[in-house]
């Protein structure tokens, strides 16, 4: 790999031990890949704080400089960890303290991620605090070089921002933020981003459940490629987005989409797939449709709803709000639990605008930092929850064990609100 005169500067020690090993990383990591040089970022989103029991012995044993040297560097080097070079953010990480007492998550947890916040916020690290970090503040421009872990942020960032970062890792993320620098290969060279697959949806897909089961189909079809997508499809919303790229990488590995018209990269059909032959169609109609809802719905089998969770991807506001519409006036069923997942400065907007005090007084809990699947917990003794994110439908029943279904929003209030299942596809 070409290195230019800073880069080999910081690999030399000239900025110091903790910059020459993320550099040392960086070039192996680079190597590896086939990338012919850097490219310099100023936007990193990773993982600092997410406490686990390995951090939480090398903080007790040799303070938090080397729990960064570790896990953050993958270096056995003891060393002084420096401010952050370029602008980087904490994503989703374990409960916090708002949630001691309704998830039954350790508090020596707790404990060590409050901690590691003051530890790393001081070091320069936004402690976001979400999977979503484009709804609360770090909004890359389009053609920004970033360096982001978390797959439906990064399909987000790729494809709705036209951002440009590849899935990346702990270890990378931890030597971007104290180099400005990643490799630059994959979703950061334009060749890459073009499309490779066409999929036409022919069936209306229009809000927020059906952009998550075209998301779902297209992510299986393709895979780790780039799909275009094209149809009868309404505006998609934020959060309809959000649904749909989330579930392109749950049941594959979609990294970056294109929709004509609406995703930045994509003004027209051409466009999408770079001036190259446009592929054979593949078509999500009513049999495909139905198909998909069978599949999320295949690992329910009681009706009997004991936990219902909404906010995958951490909720928008506009979630939040319709959340609260749904629950006004109504009482939760004494054996369900509901819990909305949102970004903290979210939950501050949602507690201002009277939302969460709606949600609260019917039962219900608006949780931040974290989600189920990220710290492997659900209300204690759940066996079967209901939720309106592909992605979770996905995940929570390999994590945790419980059945699953998959609904519309104002479905899992209903059956938070009765206690049973009755979801169906319309
Ligand atoms: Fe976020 Fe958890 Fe879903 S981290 S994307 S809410 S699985």
């Amino acid at each position: 790999m070409r290195l230019a005169d800073d880069e080999k500067a910081m690999l030399d020690g000239a900025e110091g031990p903790a910059v020459a090993a993320a550099m040392d990383l960086l070039v192996r990591y680079g190597e590896a890949l086939g990338a012919e040089r850097l490219c310099d970022i100023r936007n990193v989103a990773g993982t600092m704080t997410q406490p686990s029991p390995v951090k939480a012995r090398l903080v007790r044993e040799h303070g938090w400089h080397k729990a960064y040297a570790t896990i953050n560097l993958d270096s056995d080097g003891d060393f002084e960890i420096p401010h952050m070079r370029v602008p980087t953010c904490q994503l989703q990480h374990g409960f916090g303290e708002d949630a001691l007492g309704v998830a039954p998550y350790p508090r020596e947890l707790v404990q060590l991620q409050q901690d590691a916040e003051s530890y790393y916020g001081a070091h320069g690290v936004n402690i976001l605090a979400t999977c979503t970090p484009y709804q609360v503040g770090n909004l890359p421009v389009r053609g920004e070089h970033c360096a982001w872990m978390e797959s439906s942020a990064v399909v987000y960032a790729n494809s709705v921002l036209g951002a440009r970062t590849n899935c990346e890792g702990t270890a990378s993320t931890g030597a971007a933020s104290l180099t400005g620098k990643i490799p630059c290969w994959g979703n950061h060279l334009p060749r890459n981003r073009y499309g490779t697959h066409l999929i036409e949806a022919a069936v209306p897909v229009d809000g927020f459940l059906d952009w998550g089961m075209l998301g779902y189909f297209v992510g299986d079809a393709v895979q780790e490629n780039r799909p275009v997508v094209v149809g009868d499809l309404r505006r998609p919303d934020l959060a309809d987005l959000k649904h749909f790229g989330a579930a392109t990488a749950s049941s594959g590995g979609v990294e970056i989409y294109h929709i004509p018209g609406i995703t930045p990269e994509a003004p027209t059909l051409e466009a999408a797939f770079g001036g190259a032959a446009v592929p054979e169609t593949i078509v999500y109609g009513e049999r495909e449709r139905r198909t998909v809802y069978e599949t999320l719905n295949d690992q329910g089998e009681s009706t009997d709803v004991d936990f219902v969770l909404l906010g995958c991807p951490h909720a928008s506001l506009d979630q939040i709000a319709r959340a609260a519409r749904a629950l006004e006036g109504r009482r939760l069923n004494p054996g369900t639990e509901l819990w909305i997942m949102a970004p903290r400065a979210l939950r501050t907007v949602a507690d201002r605008s009277g939302y969460t005090e709606i949600i609260q007084r019917a039962g219900g809990r608006v949780l931040t930092d974290s989600c189920p699947a990220m710290s492997r917990v659900a209300p204690e003794g759940t066996r079967v929850f209901a939720t309106d994110s592909a992605k979770q439908a996905h995940y929570l029943p390999a994590i945790l064990g419980i059945e699953a279904w998959f609904g519309t929003l104002e479905e899992c209030v209903d059956a938070a609100v009765t206690g049973t299942w009755r979801g169906e596809l319309t």
